[in-house]
């Protein structure tokens, strides 16, 4: 009987991972908290951060919830780079030199990892990002587009709102008044859908002095952006767009 391989048993090591940590109750400003994690190569930063909650320090506090690229909860910075943590893989970084992890930048640090996100939010709803049509679509039909139409936004349809590209631009470091590049990426959506109808006025919004001319096209949100968007590029087409008074 011919023999069948039996798979090799994943190695276990030791990893230092040192993690910002910030008590507003106790803390003025925050410190670098060290931790050895005992992690496999197929772990992700989030299974490691998961690790210390658990088995050695409980008040670690961090958000996550869907652990797989989609609910764009855990952007974080790891090793001064903005990633998501559950897509991270402790594999792909230099494990001989300590991981670095601590707070996106540029919103308000509440504890720890977690930033407070109600700046980013309002910026986003400000670009109105949600379907406005004036006329109604005919009774039992659904509103019609070219396959053609789909695509010229369809790369920012990809965004979970996890924040890693607005945090990573340094003019939303310096000017928190800048809508920054996520909720430019949301108009964008919108601006370019053929089945909407209030792209001037969206466009009127990111004319203002915090809009898309604070942009100094630096790429480092189309860097950070773990779904891959072309964001400096949306960017473009929106300014492109602003000077033409339409889409
Ligand atoms: S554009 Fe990319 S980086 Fe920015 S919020 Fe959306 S998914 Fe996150
Ligand atoms: S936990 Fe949902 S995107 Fe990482």
């Amino acid at each position: 009987m011919a023999k069948t391989a039996t798979p090799s048993a994943v190695q276990a090591f030791t990893i230092q991972l040192i993690v910002s940590r910030f008590n507003p109750e106790t803390d003025e400003e925050s410190r670098w908290e060290s931790f050895d994690v005992e992690v496999f190569s197929t772990d992700r930063v989030l299974d490691a951060l998961h690790k210390i909650k658990w088995e050695q320090d409980g008040s670690l506090t961090f958000r996550r919830s869907c652990a797989h690229g989609v609910c764009g909860s855990d952007a974080m910075r790891i090793n001064g780079r903005n990633r998501l943590a559950c897509k991270t893989l402790i594999k792909d970084l230099d494990i001989t030199k300590p991981i670095y992890v601590e707070a996106i930048k540029g919103l308000p640090l509440e504890k720890d990892l977690i930033v407070d996100m109600e700046p980013f939010f309002a910026a986003y709803r400000e670009v109105k990002p949600f379907l406005i049509a004036n006329s109604k679509p005919e009774k039992g039909k659904e509103r019609l587009q070219s396959i053609e139409n789909r695509e010229i936004f369809d790369d920012t349809t990809k965004c979970i709102l996890c924040a890693a590209c607005t945090t990573s631009c340094p003019v939303f470091w310096t000017d928190g008044q800048y809508f920054g590049p996520a909720a430019i990426v949301n108009a964008h959506r919108f601006i370019f859908d053929s089945r909407d109808d209030s792209a001037k006025e969206r466009l009127e919004i990111l004319n203002d002095k915090e809009g898309v001319w604070r942009c100094r096209t630096t790429f480092n949100c189309s860097e950070a952006c773990p779904r891959g968007i072309q964001v400096t590029q949306a960017i473009s087409e929106v300014k492109a767009a602003v000077l033409r008074g339409r889409p």
